[in-house]
């Protein structure tokens, strides 16, 4: 467990309200999702993981390796928040490989659902690639969307109504290096 010396050096000094998820219970958690998600697909089919960048670089490299079965990797690059908290309601693709989804199994893997905008603008569009299968992997989930064109399938935790920061998250892309998951 870190102390507070080090969680503040850390974060530059700035105090995190609390600690929210602990890097051994992520990691723990992260295990058991690529557990499951290997047993979801049938041998021999083609799984891509597509990671919506920045916030889910962290998860997404950790999850990979967790998933004992072949499995490749992209990026997108959807952005919805500028340097507020709160979301701004549009996406713009900022970054899309236009990676070939015909007849393989993608799983968007996105670190926070929180109004569902994100996903909701992503999945036509990505549905009318024609991939074998589409589903969502989310490490936290806000529950507070209430009209998700398709919701997550996998979900590492029901977050706190809070803003949270930390193993990917970010606040004005400060903190996504921290180890563990907090509330700020
Ligand atoms: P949505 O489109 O409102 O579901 O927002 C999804 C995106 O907003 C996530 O991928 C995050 O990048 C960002 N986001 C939502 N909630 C938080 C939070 O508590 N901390 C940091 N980023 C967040
Ligand atoms: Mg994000």
């Amino acid at each position: 467990m870190l102390d507070t010396d080090k969680i503040l050096a850390r974060t530059g000094g700035r105090p995190i309200r609390r600690m929210v998820y602990t890097t051994d219970e992520i990691a723990e958690r992260v295990r058991e999702m690529g557990e499951e998600i290997a047993k979801a697909y049938p041998p021999g089919e083609d799984l891509l993981l597509l990671g919506l960048l920045k916030g889910s670089f962290m998860f997404i490299s950790d999850l990979i390796r967790d998933i004992p079965r072949p499995a490749q990797v992209d990026f997108l690059v959807a952005s919805s928040y500028g340097s507020s908290t709160t979301s701004s309601g549009t996406v713009r693709l900022l970054y899309d490989p236009e990676a070939n989804l015909a007849g393989r199994h993608v799983i968007i893997v996105e670190d926070i659902v929180d109004s569902g905008t994100t996903l909701n603008r992503l999945i036509p569009l990505l549905d009318a690639r024609g991939p074998k299968s589409l589903e969502v992997c989310a490490l936290l989930h806000k529950r507070i969307a209430t009209s998700l064109v398709r919701d997550a399938r996998w979900v590492g935790f029901d977050a706190p109504a809070e803003f949270l920061i930390g193993y990917g998250l970010d606040h004005s892309e400060d903190f996504r290096n921290l180890p563990f998951i907090a509330s700020l």
